[in-house]
């Protein structure tokens, strides 16, 4: 396995930059997952990395080497693609066995190999079938596991699960997670949907026009959003983010900025539904959309006519459509950018809220 480095990385096409001055360092064994949405330049990313695209600019390492100028068979990086190929006459067995042979890899090494993998990914009892009896989800497994018996030095992953329905694609989500554990393999796995990447991820890279947003663990990413692009994008239901001077609420003590010049971010969950004169602000609730367990209101805010603040109630709330409300929204849990920037202000007083969860 190894590390992967790409330093000041730019790819352009003609006149469009895919990929801007991107530095990214994934540690030997990690699970980095590349998030954003489309045409953020993910995919590009990866295809840098295993050397389908040449960079326009920057330099991109493997275990330490400089591999910019090494063709992609010479990597020794393994790519798992949305739409995998399996070959249709092939056994599952000779399905995974093919880009070994084609490699001359010896025939004990092979069959052992694929006992090992056909194991770990739950695909013995399928061996002796075509990819044509298998379901979606299985044929998943066929195309990861042709993968890890070549043990690749590191794997690319690039939307692996998105043909998958949603049950399977959590299920297998899970047997990706615990692969990764066992193998202690380095990933770096693809996706635009934030919950799998808040999920699966030992670290989240958010993307966005080409440039990575921010870089951390999920749950510094769900935390402290390094902006409003990453704060909306991060969390399902997503942020509110609000014009500071519209909400009555005091600021952290030490902020520099002028009210006026905040833009408050407050999550769904973060914010109580209280009496109408008891809250920070007051509204009225003009949808309220059952999530199952849970519901969210959607309430027209006084003085904001044109914006719905975003409620996350308990399922059983004797909150109705029409209702006058107030709202109180978690003080520990605000977050502060820069109403022109969207950068996250960081106040000189701002502790750590979230030691309670
Ligand atoms: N071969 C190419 N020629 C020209 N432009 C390209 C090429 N490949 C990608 N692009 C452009 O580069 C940008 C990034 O594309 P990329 O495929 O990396 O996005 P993505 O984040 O993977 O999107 P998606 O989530 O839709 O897969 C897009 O604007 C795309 O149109
Ligand atoms: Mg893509």
């Amino acid at each position: 396995m190894a590390s992967i480095q790409l330093e000041h990385v730019e790819k352009r096409f003609g006149d469009d930059v895919a990929v801007r001055d991107l530095s990214l360092d994934i540690a030997d064994g990690e699970l980095l997952v590349v998030v954003g949405p489309s045409g953020s330049g993910k995919s590009t990313v990866l295809r840098l990395i295993a050397g389908l695209e040449a960079p326009t600019a920057g330099r991109i390492r493997i275990g330490g080497v400089d591999v910019t100028d090494t063709p992609p068979q010479a990597r020794d990086l393994a790519m798992v693609f949305q739409h995998y190929a399996l070959y249709p006459h092939m056994s599952v067995r000779d399905n995974l066995a093919f880009g070994l042979r084609m490699r001359n890899v010896a025939a004990e090494t092979i069959a052992r190999r694929i006992e090992d993998v056909a194991r770990s990914l739950g695909l013995t009892p399928l061996l002796d079938r075509r990819p044509g009896q298998l379901s979606g989800g299985e044929r998943q497994r066929v195309a990861f596991g042709r993968a890890v018996v070549r043990e690749p030095r590191a794997f690319l992953l690039d939307e692996p699960l998105s043909n998958l329905d949603p049950r399977l694609r959590g299920s297998t989500r899970a047997e990706l997670a615990l692969l990764h554990q066992r193998l202690g393999a380095t990933m770096v796995y693809v996706t635009h949907d934030q919950e799998e990447a808040m999920t699966l991820g030992t670290r989240v890279a958010v993307m966005r026009d080409g440039a990575i947003e921010q870089v951390a663990p999920p749950t510094e990413v769900y935390r402290r959003p390094a902006n409003c692009f990453v704060a909306q994008f991060v969390g399902n239901p997503a942020m509110n983010l609000l014009p500071g001077a519209s909400w009555r609420m005091a600021a952290p003590q030490g902020l520099e900025t002028p009210r006026s010049g905040l833009t408050v971010g407050i999550r769904p969950q973060d914010i109580a539904l209280v009496g109408p004169d008891e809250g920070d602000t007051a509204g009225r609730v003009e949808l309220i959309e059952p999530l199952g367990g849970t519901a969210l209101a959607h309430v027209r805010v006084d003085g904001l006519p044109r914006q719905l603040v975003r409620v996350l109630l308990a399922d059983d709330a004797d909150i109705a459509v029409g209702a006058r409300v107030g709202l109180r929204p978690r003080r520990d849990r605000l977050h502060f950018f820069n109403g022109s920037s969207g950068c996250r202000i960081t106040a000189t007083d701002e502790s750590d809220g979230h030691g309670s969860d």
